[in-house]
């Protein structure tokens, strides 16, 4: 808990979101701040956070919502997916560079921003393309030559950093899975309406992705672990004006995690057989199935689009390399956070159905 006379006012940007909500839970459980969630839409009500509604498009409506709101430290998880990276950097970094600039009166102690590994694989539309840095990917790594909106956001951070004089951290990580409806990319929740979809038109439970996944060793990111890493480097010496790599700690194969999966989902696994078999081709047209299960089991979102994102853990799953992520820099500056994956898919699958998200 902090002391009475320094308070911490956080600004959880992106509080709608897979990471941002997550953020705002662990500084619920942490204690000590007083919390804003900045967002259009409004994040799930808690009488302990209060929302900021503001469009990070929009330089004068962010210096309107925060001017005088006393902030201290900024958790800045927001993105907004564009058609091209020309559009993501032009977009993304504004968004990064308004919002600190809209904060530059007030007493900003610490920046922290997410990223992912797209830093070291380059940009959706040009995955793998050029000079990859050798797996498992450290933080050292040169950047690659392909633009990116990830430089784009680290250089308004970067810049904003030396004129006002806070501390930053940058948090890379790889596909993030968490509870979140209607957000861009959501690989579990993606995964439970999969499974029963196919438990409902009685078809297998088809892993969509290419071999190397399937047979290669990967890992991945709970939003709750990287929360507490974005919040241990915001509170600790060890974590200023680093980047670092975050990903849950154990390492594992898709063909040893799938049939767990659809062992926890009650649906019958099937594993990569020649080719990829995306979701995207898997489950065209299932909108209707969708509706159907949505009145039946009494479901709160009847629209697919809002907790499925085929395309994101196709592109994830459909990768032709091998991703795997070094956690040794965070963990010698002291954040030994740990989740087993398996635990992590499981646990918002429950929570998924627990409030009625999947039947
Ligand atoms: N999800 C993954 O699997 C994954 C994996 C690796 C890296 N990452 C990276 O992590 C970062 C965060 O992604 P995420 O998946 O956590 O995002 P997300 O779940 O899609 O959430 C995005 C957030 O940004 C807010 N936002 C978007 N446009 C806005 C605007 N104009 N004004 C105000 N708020 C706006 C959204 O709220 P409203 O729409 O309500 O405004 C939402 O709260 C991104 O850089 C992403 O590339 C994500």
């Amino acid at each position: 808990m902090t002391s009475p006379e320094a308070p911490r006012t956080a600004l959880v940007v992106g509080a709608s979101g897979i990471t941002g909500s997550a953020i705002v839970s662990q500084l619920l459980e942490e204690g000590g701040w007083r919390i804003l969630a900045l967002s259009r839409r409004a994040p799930a009500a808690h009488p302990q956070v209060e929302h900021v509604a503001a469009d990070l498009r929009d330089a004068d409506d962010l210096a309107r919502a925060l001017g005088g709101t006393g902030v201290t430290h900024v958790f800045f998880t927001a993105w907004s997916r564009q058609d091209t990276e020309a559009e993501n950097i032009r977009v993304n970094g504004g968004m990064v560079r308004d919002l600190l600039a809209a904060l530059s009166t007030e007493p900003v102690q610490h920046v922290a921003l997410v990223t992912g590994l797209k830093h070291y694989l380059g940009p959706f539309e040009a995955y793998a393309a050029g000079e990859m840095p050798d797996t498992p990917f450290h933080e050292d790594e040169e950047r690659l030559d392909t633009p990116n909106f990830y430089y784009e956001q680290e250089d308004e951070l970067f810049a904003a950093a030396a004129r006002a004089g806070f501390t930053w951290s940058v948090h890379r990580s790889h596909t993030v899975i968490g509870h979140a409806v209607g957000n861009a990319m959501n690989m579990a929740s993606t995964l439970a309406v999969q499974a029963a979809l196919c438990k409902r038109l009685d078809r297998p439970f088809v892993f969509p992705g290419s071999e190397t996944q399937w047979n290669g060793l990967t890992d991945m990111t709970d939003a709750g672990l990287l929360a507490e890493q974005m919040l241990w480097a915001a509170s600790s010496p060890a974590g200023a004006d680093e980047a670092f790599n975050i990903v849950n700690g154990d390492v594992f194969r898709w063909r040893w995690m799938w049939p767990r999966l659809a062992a926890h989902l009650g649906v019958e696994p099937e594993g990569f057989d020649t080719e990829p078999r995306p979701l995207e081709q898997q489950m065209a047209g299932v909108e209707g199935t969708w509706v159907e299960l949505v009145a039946e089991h009494g479901l709160v979102e009847a629209d697919l689009s809002r907790v499925a994102s085929w395309w994101h853990t196709d592109g994830d799953l459909g990768r032709d390399i091998e991703v795997v992520t070094d956690m040794s820099k965070s963990r010698l500056a002291g954040f030994t956070g740990y989740r087993r994956t398996l635990d992590a898919f499981t646990a918002i699958f429950d929570r998924l159905r627990e409030e009625r998200i999947v039947p």
